[in-house]
């Protein structure tokens, strides 16, 4: 996790710094902090909890240079404390790092053997320390850094810079993404030259993007970026233009980027369905074209978190469409497994962020042992994106909200349209049967945008629910793994604690946690399995349980007698009622964390982009 920027600039850089952390600080909340170089020496503020604290601090002690790297930290050697927080130094050497150097106590304990004193408990510490050594044996910095990486296990993406030489920044990257960006040109011909963890966080200051790959390492100069690849090969990574209009990360109207995003699903559940469906034919545009699911005999689904519960939805289509055996994968674990293949598999992981250190290791781990390896992702130039052999792209724009809303709608239209397609091709949907699933999939935009309607009566629930220590959620069928997604959303963003079930389930141990105080969520659309859903509430009634029913119209009709209050939603085609029921579970946590007024974007111990194991 974390995230670093660096600017080698023509003006003073802080407040650009600052302003590229502010896009980063998805990746990480605890500390955060800038150093930068001056003809005078290096000047450096880290301050502990979020950005403002920092800004807070560069306001009280300014700093002047034209060069500087930044940081923004989700920790993980070392406590969030100031002297644990970033850029870190050692002797001449600054340094911000994103990633984990796995061999740190090792390298550590040869240079205290040498007589170097570290301040933190920090592995990055130990990367400016090691590399300080090479400077004292001699090295130039750039040949200093070079023999540095030789020496790292672990992943990174690393910036130093190098006192008295404040016209210098060299940088690396290895499974952690590192972009390089390029400023206009002056009149001189001279221009500024940005890195950053990703693109939007220098989308402020230029659209002129170059993605390092593995093993790069990079010298920025004044209007000068010498890269080579991990052989010492030099070589040009090419320099594309990337949209910053679609970067935009402000929260518009809204009091939260999480409501912001939530509002915007119909608007990106549509620009998902353009790139996949035609809608004058209600048929499935070209799209993974080079796969043929007739001869796929398996399906993996690999992802972690929100994106790992979309893939559970997704299997119960696959096998009702498709009729193909799916397996749905957490990637921490199946990184790690033996499972059997037979080469006939199609794999696919499912990311938000593309950048998910275990989702991107599972990936790496079927490398030439199935047959097609697909990402599903938002962030298309994104480590996971650009590994795999076939993308298909969510299309959600950019998600800050640490809670993932829209990016895990997006992940479900994709995902079914990639059903769809499956079961065309091996026969098991005809093309009626296309036109229906998919004019229906076409729907949820406007279905999604009533249910934004309804943001009144879900607010009402919400109070219901704040001051309880436990909720549960149910479904059945293809609606239990939305429970499962909606007790995620409510615990990462209120803190209470809830489970998900499937309804049947209940009666199997968690029914014995049921008493008055625990509401009980049932999403129940008029499928079928909404009668069992009815008796699996009453056995919670009849135990005092207080129910909440998220039902259509039609559901509706039939609770009539059946205790518990009712929140009706428009009716959704049954497979895909959990893309219009997510929208729900959303607003629901969305509201109940406001009312406890936790911090909704940024709540505690989490981070966006999860590029630690
Ligand atoms: C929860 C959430 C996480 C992510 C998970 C995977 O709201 O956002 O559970 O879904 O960390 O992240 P990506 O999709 O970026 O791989």
């Amino acid at each position: 996790m974390c995230g670093i920027i660096g600017i080698l600039g023509q003006t003073v850089v802080v407040d650009r710094l600052l302003e590229g952390l502010s896009r980063l600080e998805y990746r990480g909340y605890d500390s955060a902090g800038v150093a930068v170089l001056t003809n005078n020496g290096p000047a450096m503020r880290r301050s502990v909890g979020k950005l403002t604290s920092l800004r807070d601090e560069v306001a009280r002690y300014p700093l002047e240079g034209k060069v500087g790297i930044g940081h923004t930290r989700w920790a993980t050697h070392g406590a969030p404390t100031q002297v644990n927080a970033h850029p870190h130094r050692s002797g001449q050497v600054s340094v911000v790092h994103n990633g984990i150097i796995e061999n740190y106590a090792e390298i550590r304990a040869e240079l205290e053997a040498d007589g170097w004193v570290f301040q933190s408990e920090t592995d990055t510490e130990v990367v400016a320390s090691q590399c300080d050594q090479f400077l004292h044996q001699g090295d130039e910095p750039q040949d200093a850094v070079r023999k540095t990486l030789r020496k790292l296990e672990g992943a990174y993406a690393l910036s130093f810079l190098f006192d008295g030489a404040p016209d210098q920044m060299i940088v690396a990257r290895l499974g952690s993404p590192l972009v390089i960006g390029y400023g206009p040109a002056a009149a001189d011909g001279s221009f500024e030259l940005f890195v950053g963890s990703d693109a939007v966080a220098l989308a402020p200051f230029t659209s002129q993007i170059s993605y390092l790959e593995d093993g790069d390492m990079a010298v920025l100069s004044p209007g000068r970026v010498l890269i080579e690849d991990e052989n010492g090969m030099e070589v040009v990574r090419e320099i594309t233009e990337i949209h910053t209009e679609d970067m935009s990360v402000d929260k518009g109207p809204y009091q939260h980027f999480m409501a912001k995003e939530i509002h915007e699903q119909p608007d990106s559940l549509r620009r998902a369905l353009l790139g996949l469906v035609d809608h004058h034919s209600c048929k499935l545009k070209p799209f993974l074209e080079e796969i043929d699911f007739a001869g796929v005999d398996r399906v993996l689904l690999v992802a972690c978190g929100t994106a790992h519960y979309a893939c559970h939805i997704a299997k119960y289509w696959l096998e009702d469409f498709a009729g193909l055996p799916v397996e749905v994968e957490i990637a921490s674990e199946f990184r790690y497994r033996n499972v059997a293949l037979s080469g006939r598999e199609i794999a696919i992981f499912v990311s938000q962020s593309g950048e998910t250190a275990d989702t991107l290791a599972a990936l790496n781990h079927l490398r030439n042992r199935v047959a097609h390896r697909v990402a599903v992702v938002n962030v298309p130039t994104s480590s996971i994106a650009r590994e795999a052999e076939h993308i298909v792209e969510i299309q959600a724009g950019p998600e800050i909200g640490v809670a993932s809303t829209k990016a895990f709608t997006g992940q479900l239209i994709c995902l079914a349209a990639l059903a769809v397609k499956a079961g065309l091709q091996r026969g098991t949907v005809s093309q009626a049967d296309e036109q229906n699933l998919l004019s229906n999939l076409t729907m949820l935009p406007r279905q999604i945008t009533e249910i934004l309607a309804l943001d009144g009566a879900i607010q009402a629930v919400a109070k219901d629910l704040v001051d309880a220590g436990d909720v549960l959620f149910l479904g059945r069928g293809v609606m239990y793994p939305l429970a499962l997604e909606a007790a995620l959303k409510l615990k990462e963003i209120s803190y209470i604690h809830a489970e998900g079930y499937a309804a049947g389930e209940l009666k199997h141990g968690p029914i014995a946690l049921i008493d008055q105080s625990v509401p009980v969520v049932v999403f129940a659309p008029s499928d079928e399995h909404f009668e069992k859903l009815v008796s699996n509430g009453k056995e919670v009634a009849a135990r005092g349980g207080r129910l909440i029913w998220v039902t259509d119209p039609k559901g509706a009709s039939k609770l009539k007698d059946v205790e518990g209050s009712v929140l009706k939603v428009p009716e959704a085609w049954d497979a895909w009622a959990p893309i219009a029921h997510a929208v729900v579970a959303q607003l629901i946590a969305y509201h109940v964390a406001v009312l406890k007024g936790t911090d909704v974007d940024q709540p505690r111990n989490l981070a966006k982009s999860v590029t630690v194991e």
